[in-house]
C-alpha cells in the first residue's frame, strides 16, 4: 500500500529509508508552519515531526487523509492531541529511543554547571588564565532532587546516585516502590526544593506543570543549582535568571526555552552563571537512530491497520502480545458490524464480553475494534482512536466483561 509521509522536523535518515523501502513516498519540508503548512499537508497520510513543528486542530482540518502523526522523540506538549482523536488521527511518540541521551546529557549539564565549564573554556580561548576565578562544586556527598521520576528522571538518578549523590524526588503519580528500587527517598515538592542542592527537572510541560517552578520555589531551594532539560515552561525563564543573578542560586543549566528557537532577548542568555545549550538532549547518533526507526515502523503499522505500539490516543498493545490478540480484533470488529446490521433502532449500550483464553489478555484494542464495527456504518472516519470517544460523546454505555473458561473462544456483542 502505498502512502504519503510528511516530514516536518529532521529525523534520522534511517527512518526516512525505512518509509521508503516499505514503499511509501516521503516529503521533507522542514521549518514549516502556519499556511504553508496546512497548505504541504493536504495528501498526506502520515506526518513525523519533532518538537518544532505546532500541530494544531487546524492542521488536522486540513489534512483530511491523516492516519498517524509520529512524534520522533518524547515530549508531544506541541501536539493537539484532543484534536487529533477528534479526527480519528493516532498520535505516537518514542518514548525509550533517547532516554539515556536526555539523562547523559542532563548529567553533562549538571556538571557543567558545578565547574562552569562553558565559562572558563570561553575565558581561556580568549587568552584568559581564570584559575582561580572557579571554584567548582562537588556532586559527591551532595543531595540531588528530582521532579518527576519518570523514565528520564529515573535514569539520571541512578548515574548520579552512582557518583555519591543522595536522592529525593518529587511525583505525586508514582509509588513508593518505583522510588525505593531506586534508593530515592519520595518526599513532598516543597520538600523536594528544600533539601535539593542540584534540582533536575523531567516532568512534562502539562497544564499543571506550566510555571511550576518560579520565584518562591526558587527561593525555597536557596542555593544550589537547577537543571532543566525536561521543557521550558515548567521553570520559569524571567523567575530563574533573576534567581541566578541575585545568587539565591548558585548557578543553573538550561537545556529547553518556553519559546524555541530561543529569542535574542531570552533572559537566560545574559546571565553568566546560567550555561545554556539548544535543546540538545535528545542530540546523539544513536538516540536519532533509535526514534527514526521506532517512529518509522509505528507509521508502517498505522497503515497496515495493525496496532500503533506508543500511540497516545488509542489502545496500544505489547508486542508479544499482539499475535494471539490479533485474530479477536479482526473477530471484534465484524462482530461489531453485524450487530449493528441486525439492530433496528437507536444503540443505547454496546456490551462486550470475552470468554476462554483471550479473557486473560489486554482486550482493550479488541473492544475499541469492535465499537469501529458497530460505529462504522453511521460515522464518517471512524476508527479505534475514536471510537470510544463516539460512544462516549453519544452517550453509549460500553461495557466489557470477562469470563475464563476452558471454552477455546468467544467474543459476543449484544447491542441495546
Ligand atoms: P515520563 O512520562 O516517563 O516521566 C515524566 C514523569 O513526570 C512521570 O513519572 C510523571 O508522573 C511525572 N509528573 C507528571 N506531572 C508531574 C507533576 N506535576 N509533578 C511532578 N512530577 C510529575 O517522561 P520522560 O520520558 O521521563 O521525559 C521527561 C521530560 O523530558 C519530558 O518533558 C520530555 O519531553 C523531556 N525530554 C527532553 C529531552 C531533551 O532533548 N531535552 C529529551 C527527552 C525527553
Ligand atoms: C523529546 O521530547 O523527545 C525531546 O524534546 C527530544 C527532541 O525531539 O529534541
Amino acid at each position: 500500500m502505498h502512502m504519503q509521509v510528511l516530514v516536518t522536523d529532521p529525523i534520522d535518515d534511517v527512518g526516512l529509508e525505512r518509509l521508503r523501502a516499505a514503499g511509501h513516498s516521503v516529503e521533507t519540508a522542514y521549518d514549516i508552519g502556519g499556511e504553508a503548512l496546512l497548505d504541504t499537508i493536504t495528501d498526506a497520510n502520515a506526518l513525523v515531526v519533532r518538537s518544532g513543528t505546532e500541530v494544531d486542530e487546524a492542521v488536522f482540518e486540513a489534512a483530511s487523509d491523516l492516519i498517524i502523526v509520529g512524534r520522533a522523540g518524547i515530549g508531544v506538549d506541541n501536539i493537539d492531541i484532543d484534536a487529533a482523536t477528534e479526527h480519528g488521527v493516532i498520535v505516537a511518540n518514542a518514548p525509550e529511543g533517547n532516554v539515556r541521551a536526555a539523562a547523559e546529557h542532563t548529567v553533562a549539564m549538571t556538571f557543567a554547571g558545578a565547574r562552569s565549564i562553558p565559562q572558563a573554556h570561553t575565558r581561556l580561548r580568549a587568552g584568559e588564565w581564570a584559575k582561580s576565578e572557579y571554584l567548582g562544586t562537588e556532586v559527591n556527598g551532595k543531595t540531588l532532587g528530582v521532579v518527576g521520576l519518570g523514565r528520564v528522571g529515573q535514569e539520571v538518578a541512578k548515574r548520579l546516585e552512582s557518583l555519591g549523590m543522595d536522592i529525593v524526588a518529587y511525583d505525586p503519580y508514582i509509588g513508593e516502590d518505583r522510588a525505593e528500587r531506586l534508593g530515592a527517598e519520595l518526599v513532598e515538592f516543597e520538600t523536594c526544593l528544600k533539601r535539593a542542592e542540584f534540582l533536575t527537572v523531567h516532568t512534562p510541560l502539562t497544564s499543571e506543570t506550566a510555571g511550576m517552578i518560579s520565584t518562591a520555589e526558587l527561593e525555597l531551594m536557596g542555593g544550589g543549582y537547577l537543571i532543566n532539560c525536561a521543557r521550558g515552561g515548567v521553570v520559569d525563564e524571567d523567575a530563574l535568571a533573576a534567581a541566578v543573578e541575585n545568587e539565591v542560586l548558585d548557578g543553573a543549566a538550561v537545556d529547553v526555552f518556553a519559546d524555541e528557537p530561543v529569542a535574542a532577548d531570552n533572559p537566560l542568555l545574559d546571565v553568566d552563571g546560567i550555561v545554556i545549550t539548544p535543546h540538545l538532549g535528545a542530540s546523539t547518533e544513536a538516540a536519532q537512530e533509535n526514534v527514526a526507526t521506532s517512529i518509522a515502523d509505528q507509521i508502517d503499522a498505522a497503515f497496515a491497520g495493525a496496532p500503533v505500539m506508543n500511540a497516545l490516543n488509542a489502545p496500544s498493545v505489547d508486542e508479544s502480545v499482539f499475535p494471539r490478540i490479533r485474530p479477536y480484533i479482526d473477530l471484534a470488529e465484524t462482530a461489531g458490524k453485524i450487530a449493528a446490521q441486525l439492530l433496528d433502532g437507536r444503540i443505547s449500550s454496546v456490551s462486550v464480553s470475552y470468554e476462554g483464553d483471550i479473557a486473560d489478555e489486554d482486550v482493550e484494542l479488541a473492544t475499541a475494534s469492535a465499537l469501529k464495527g458497530v460505529f462504522e456504518p453511521l460515522e464518517w472516519q471512524v476508527n479505534a482512536v475514536n471510537a470510544p470517544r463516539i460512544a462516549e460523546e453519544r452517550g453509549i454505555d460500553v461495557t466489557e466483561s470477562k469470563r475464563c473458561s476452558r471454552m477455546t473462544f468467544r467474543v459476543s456483542l449484544p447491542l441495546r
